[in-house]
This record gives C-alpha cells, sequence and structure tokens, in this order.
C-alpha cells in the first residue's frame, strides 16, 4: 500500500525520526487487553500513539525505529500464526497484511521482538553501531493503566539490563504531533460525526416518554452495532431532567416525563477516530416555559463560541468568553439575578481537543493552530428547575476561524420541534 493512508504513515515516522537523536532506538506497544475473569478478556483498546505510527489494531504488536548513523530502519511485530489461538479468539492479521496495513516492510513475529531489541541495544553490534538512547511512550494516558506489561515491564527491564542507556519519554513528540490533524484525520473525524448524526436521527424517531432513559442509549449503540460502527467514542450519557444536571450521570434507569428535557452526549468512532456531541431534546417535541429560555442561552453561547474561536486564542480564552455570554444570557432571560454566579450552574470545561481519544492529547495552554480539532460544549444546568442543556459541536480550526464538523445535526429550536413533529410515536 503506498495509498494517502499509506503516504501520512510514513510522514508521520518520518516526524518522529527527525525528533530522534542520533544513535538512538524508539519502541511503542500496541499494549494487552486487561483480564477481567479467568477466561474472558476487557474490549482491547490499541495504544493510540501505537496506532497513529502503524494503523494497526491488534494487541500485543510492537514498533520498533532505529536511528543509527547513516541509516533508519523500522521493524513491526505482530504475534505469530496460532492454529489454536485463531480457533479460540479468530483471525489475526498475517505479517503480510500487517505490512499492508501500517506501510512497513519489515514485519517480524514478536517472537523475535527481544532478541532484535538485545542486538540493537549491544555495543558495536556490527550493523547499528552503538545505540546510546531508548526512546519509549511514557506518559501517553493509557500508561495510566499500571498494568500494561509491555510499557512498564518494557522500562524497567530496560534499566537494569542496559544500564548506561539513556531513557527518554517519547511522548510529548507524539502528542504534538497528534495535536494537528491532518485532511485525512479530519474527515476521519468528520466521517465519525456524520454517523453519530445517523444515530441521533434513529433515536429521536424512537424519543417518547414512558422509556426509561438508558432504553435511548441502547437504541443509538444498536443502531451503531447494525452499521458497522460499533464503536462508541466513550459511554453513552442520555439524562432526562434534573439528572442532565449531573455532568457524567450514570444510572439512567429513571422513566422519562413528558415534561422533560432529554439532554444526549454521545458518539461513535470511525477508524479510531471519535465524534463527541451533544443535543438536548424535550420529550414532549415543545420546548415550554424555562426549557426554551435555557436551551436558548445555551444554543447562543454556543454559537458565539464557535464564531469567537481562531488560531491563537487559548481554551481559557474560549472558557471567559463562554462563561461571560452565559452569564450575560442568564441575566437577560431573567434565569439568575446579578448576585447569582453563574459556575453555579455552569460548572465544566467549554472545550476540549479531540481525535484519538475523545479528550485528545494536547497541551492545554498552547495557543489554537490550524489543524486542532476542538469541542464547543458550553451547559446550564438547574437542578432547582429541574432543567440541564448542554449543546456540544466538533469544531476544526482553521485560518479563517472554526468550521463546524457537526453543522448538520440538528439544534435550532424550530428544527428539533418540527423533527420532533414528525415522529412515528
Ligand atoms: N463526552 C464527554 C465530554 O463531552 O467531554
Ligand atoms: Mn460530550
Ligand atoms: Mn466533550
Amino acid at each position: 500500500m503506498h495509498d494517502l493512508q499509506g503516504k501520512e504513515l510514513e510522514a508521520r515516522r518520518k516526524e518522529v525520526f527527525k525528533q530522534m537523536k542520533e544513535n538512538s532506538i524508539a519502541i511503542f506497544f500496541s499494549g494487552v487487553s486487561k483480564v477481567s475473569s479467568e477466561d474472558e478478556y476487557l474490549p482491547f483498546c490499541v495504544n493510540k500513539n501505537f496506532f497513529y505510527l502503524t494503523n494497526i489494531e491488534q494487541e500485543h504488536s510492537a514498533l520498533m525505529m532505529i536511528k543509527a548513523i547513516g541509516e533508519k530502519s523500522t521493524y513491526l511485530f505482530v504475534d505469530p500464526y496460532d492454529e489454536l489461538k485463531e480457533k479460540w479468539t479468530g483471525k489475526r492479521i498475517s505479517f503480510e497484511s500487517a505490512g499492508l496495513i501500517s506501510d512497513v516492510k519489515n514485519v517480524y513475529s514478536t517472537e523475535n521482538f527481544e532478541t532484535m531489541v538485545k542486538l540493537a541495544l549491544t555495543d558495536d553490534n556490527n550493523h547499528y553501531g552503538q545505540i546510546d538512547c531508548v526512546y519509549l511512550d511514557l506518559s501517553s494516558p493509557e500508561q495510566k493503566l499500571k498494568d500494561n506489561f509491555f510499557m512498564n515491564d518494557f522500562a524497567m527491564k530496560l534499566k537494569v539490563d542496559h544500564p548506561n542507556k539513556e531513557i527518554v519519554d517519547i511522548y510529548p513528540s507524539l502528542r504534538d504531533l497528534r495535536m494537528i490533524k491532518s485532511p485525512l484525520e479530519v474527515q476521519n473525524i468528520t466521517k465519525a460525526i456524520e454517523a453519530t448524526n445517523s444515530g441521533i436521527s434513529y433515536v429521536l424517531r424512537h424519543l417518547k416518554s414512558g422509556m426509561a432513559e438508558h432504553v435511548f442509549a441502547d437504541y443509538f449503540e444498536m443502531y451503531g452495532r447494525l452499521h458497522d460502527r460499533t464503536k462508541l467514542a466513550f459511554s453513552t450519557i442520555v439524562a432526562a431532567g434534573k439528572n442532565a444536571t449531573c455532568l457524567h450521570y450514570p444510572t439512567q434507569n429513571d422513566v422519562t416525563k413528558d415534561s422533560d428535557l432529554v439532554l444526549f452526549d454521545l458518539g461513535y468512532r470511525h477508524k479510531q477516530y471519535c465524534a463527541d456531541i451533544s443535543r438536548t431534546f424535550p420529550i414532549s417535541g415543545k420546548f415550554v416555559g424555562l426549557q426554551a429560555k435555557v436551551y436558548e442561552a445555551v444554543l447562543t453561547t454556543n454559537k458565539a463560541v464557535i464564531k469567537y474561536a481562531k488560531p491563537g486564542l487559548l481554551l481559557k480564552d474560549l472558557q471567559d468568553f463562554a462563561i461571560e455570554t452565559l452569564k450575560n444570557e442568564c441575566l437577560r432571560l431573567g434565569l439568575m439575578t446579578e448576585d447569582d454566579d453563574i459556575r453555579n450552574y455552569y460548572y465544566h470545561g467549554v472545550s476540549h481537543h479531540l481525535g484519538l481519544d475523545t479528550h485528545d492529547v494536547a497541551v492545554k495552554d498552547r495557543p489554537l493552530q490550524i489543524g486542532n480539532v476542538i469541542t464547543v460544549e458550553p451547559g446550564l444546568y438547574f437542578a432547582k428547575f429541574g432543567i440541564g442543556v448542554r449543546i456540544e459541536d466538533n469544531v476544526l480550526i482553521t485560518e479563517d476561524g472554526a468550521m463546524n464538523l457537526s453543522k448538520n445535526i440538528v439544534k435550532e429550536m424550530d428544527e428539533i420541534e418540527r423533527l420532533m413533529a414528525s415522529r412515528n410515536v
């Protein structure tokens, strides 16, 4: 393969090589599944930095990049064919397809991994000369899983076996690369958003009072599975009425009432890239009384922040602007008085980076750059009125400002009401 994806993988690895010192080696692992019981594992989540450089989603794989004087070599390691394993847990990729998916020519069995590392780290091994420095992905979010044996144990073993080698964390380089999305990455995020839009439309067609909150999440998840988009970007949040004032409301067992607003925060993945969308709908099909006022305040803020966002601003600038706009809107609409603190009704951030992770890797106090993809997600949460509203879009930062990638997902009050009037309930 040397299509667009192949070229892009090559360019990403080239960037990593550029950041490495001469006479160094970088090693990345895909990770392993966590055990959930004696013969079962939790669903596997690939290490995103490994995936970013290889496009490989299979566990127990590794990438080794060697930068020796005058020579750069890249090796991919995947598990060998194992008939019995395949009988239990299905097909694994062959060396040939691993090479095609990753655009790495040198694909070896993981059985050779330790020997090859040892060879590379043996001083004056005649092939690579002397390697002085080993780069490992030491502080990516996945590292918080302390039982991810590959990365942590490997680093410790390395210190014992090769005490004279410098070990350097390569995570910051990968984070910086991942913060700027390529057109291909933006396309993948957009596809995840489009699929999420279809999932939301499907849920809306079934939205009626008397159903427990989790049923709406079940509909969203089932639609995804039926359309080959099996993976969620994160656990679906569905919260009705006052429950929506709990940001990550977990239980979802309450039965919805006609008078409820229901807050949805959900998204699918496409090729690992995430959508992260929030919308709030009236179960009755009509926004009434205070619901309309709270919704208007949040919608005005959502649109204002999207208009405001541009290269050079900090996420904190967007947050300050959101707080100010929400405050003014709440005062204008009589939702609070001058004595009230808006932070009692808005208690989260307005933006985070989005990509291979829903809360994607980022330097939070770095000014926005062209190619960043972020969320814009103001909300208002009035427990005393039993109303929580969040409206979350996903935007690309361009030289002209923010381009709303989720603009096709219904959010104007009259559009929502029209759509809900056409439900078959
Ligand atoms: N879905 C989590 C968030 O919006 O940040
Ligand atoms: Mn969200
Ligand atoms: Mn979000």
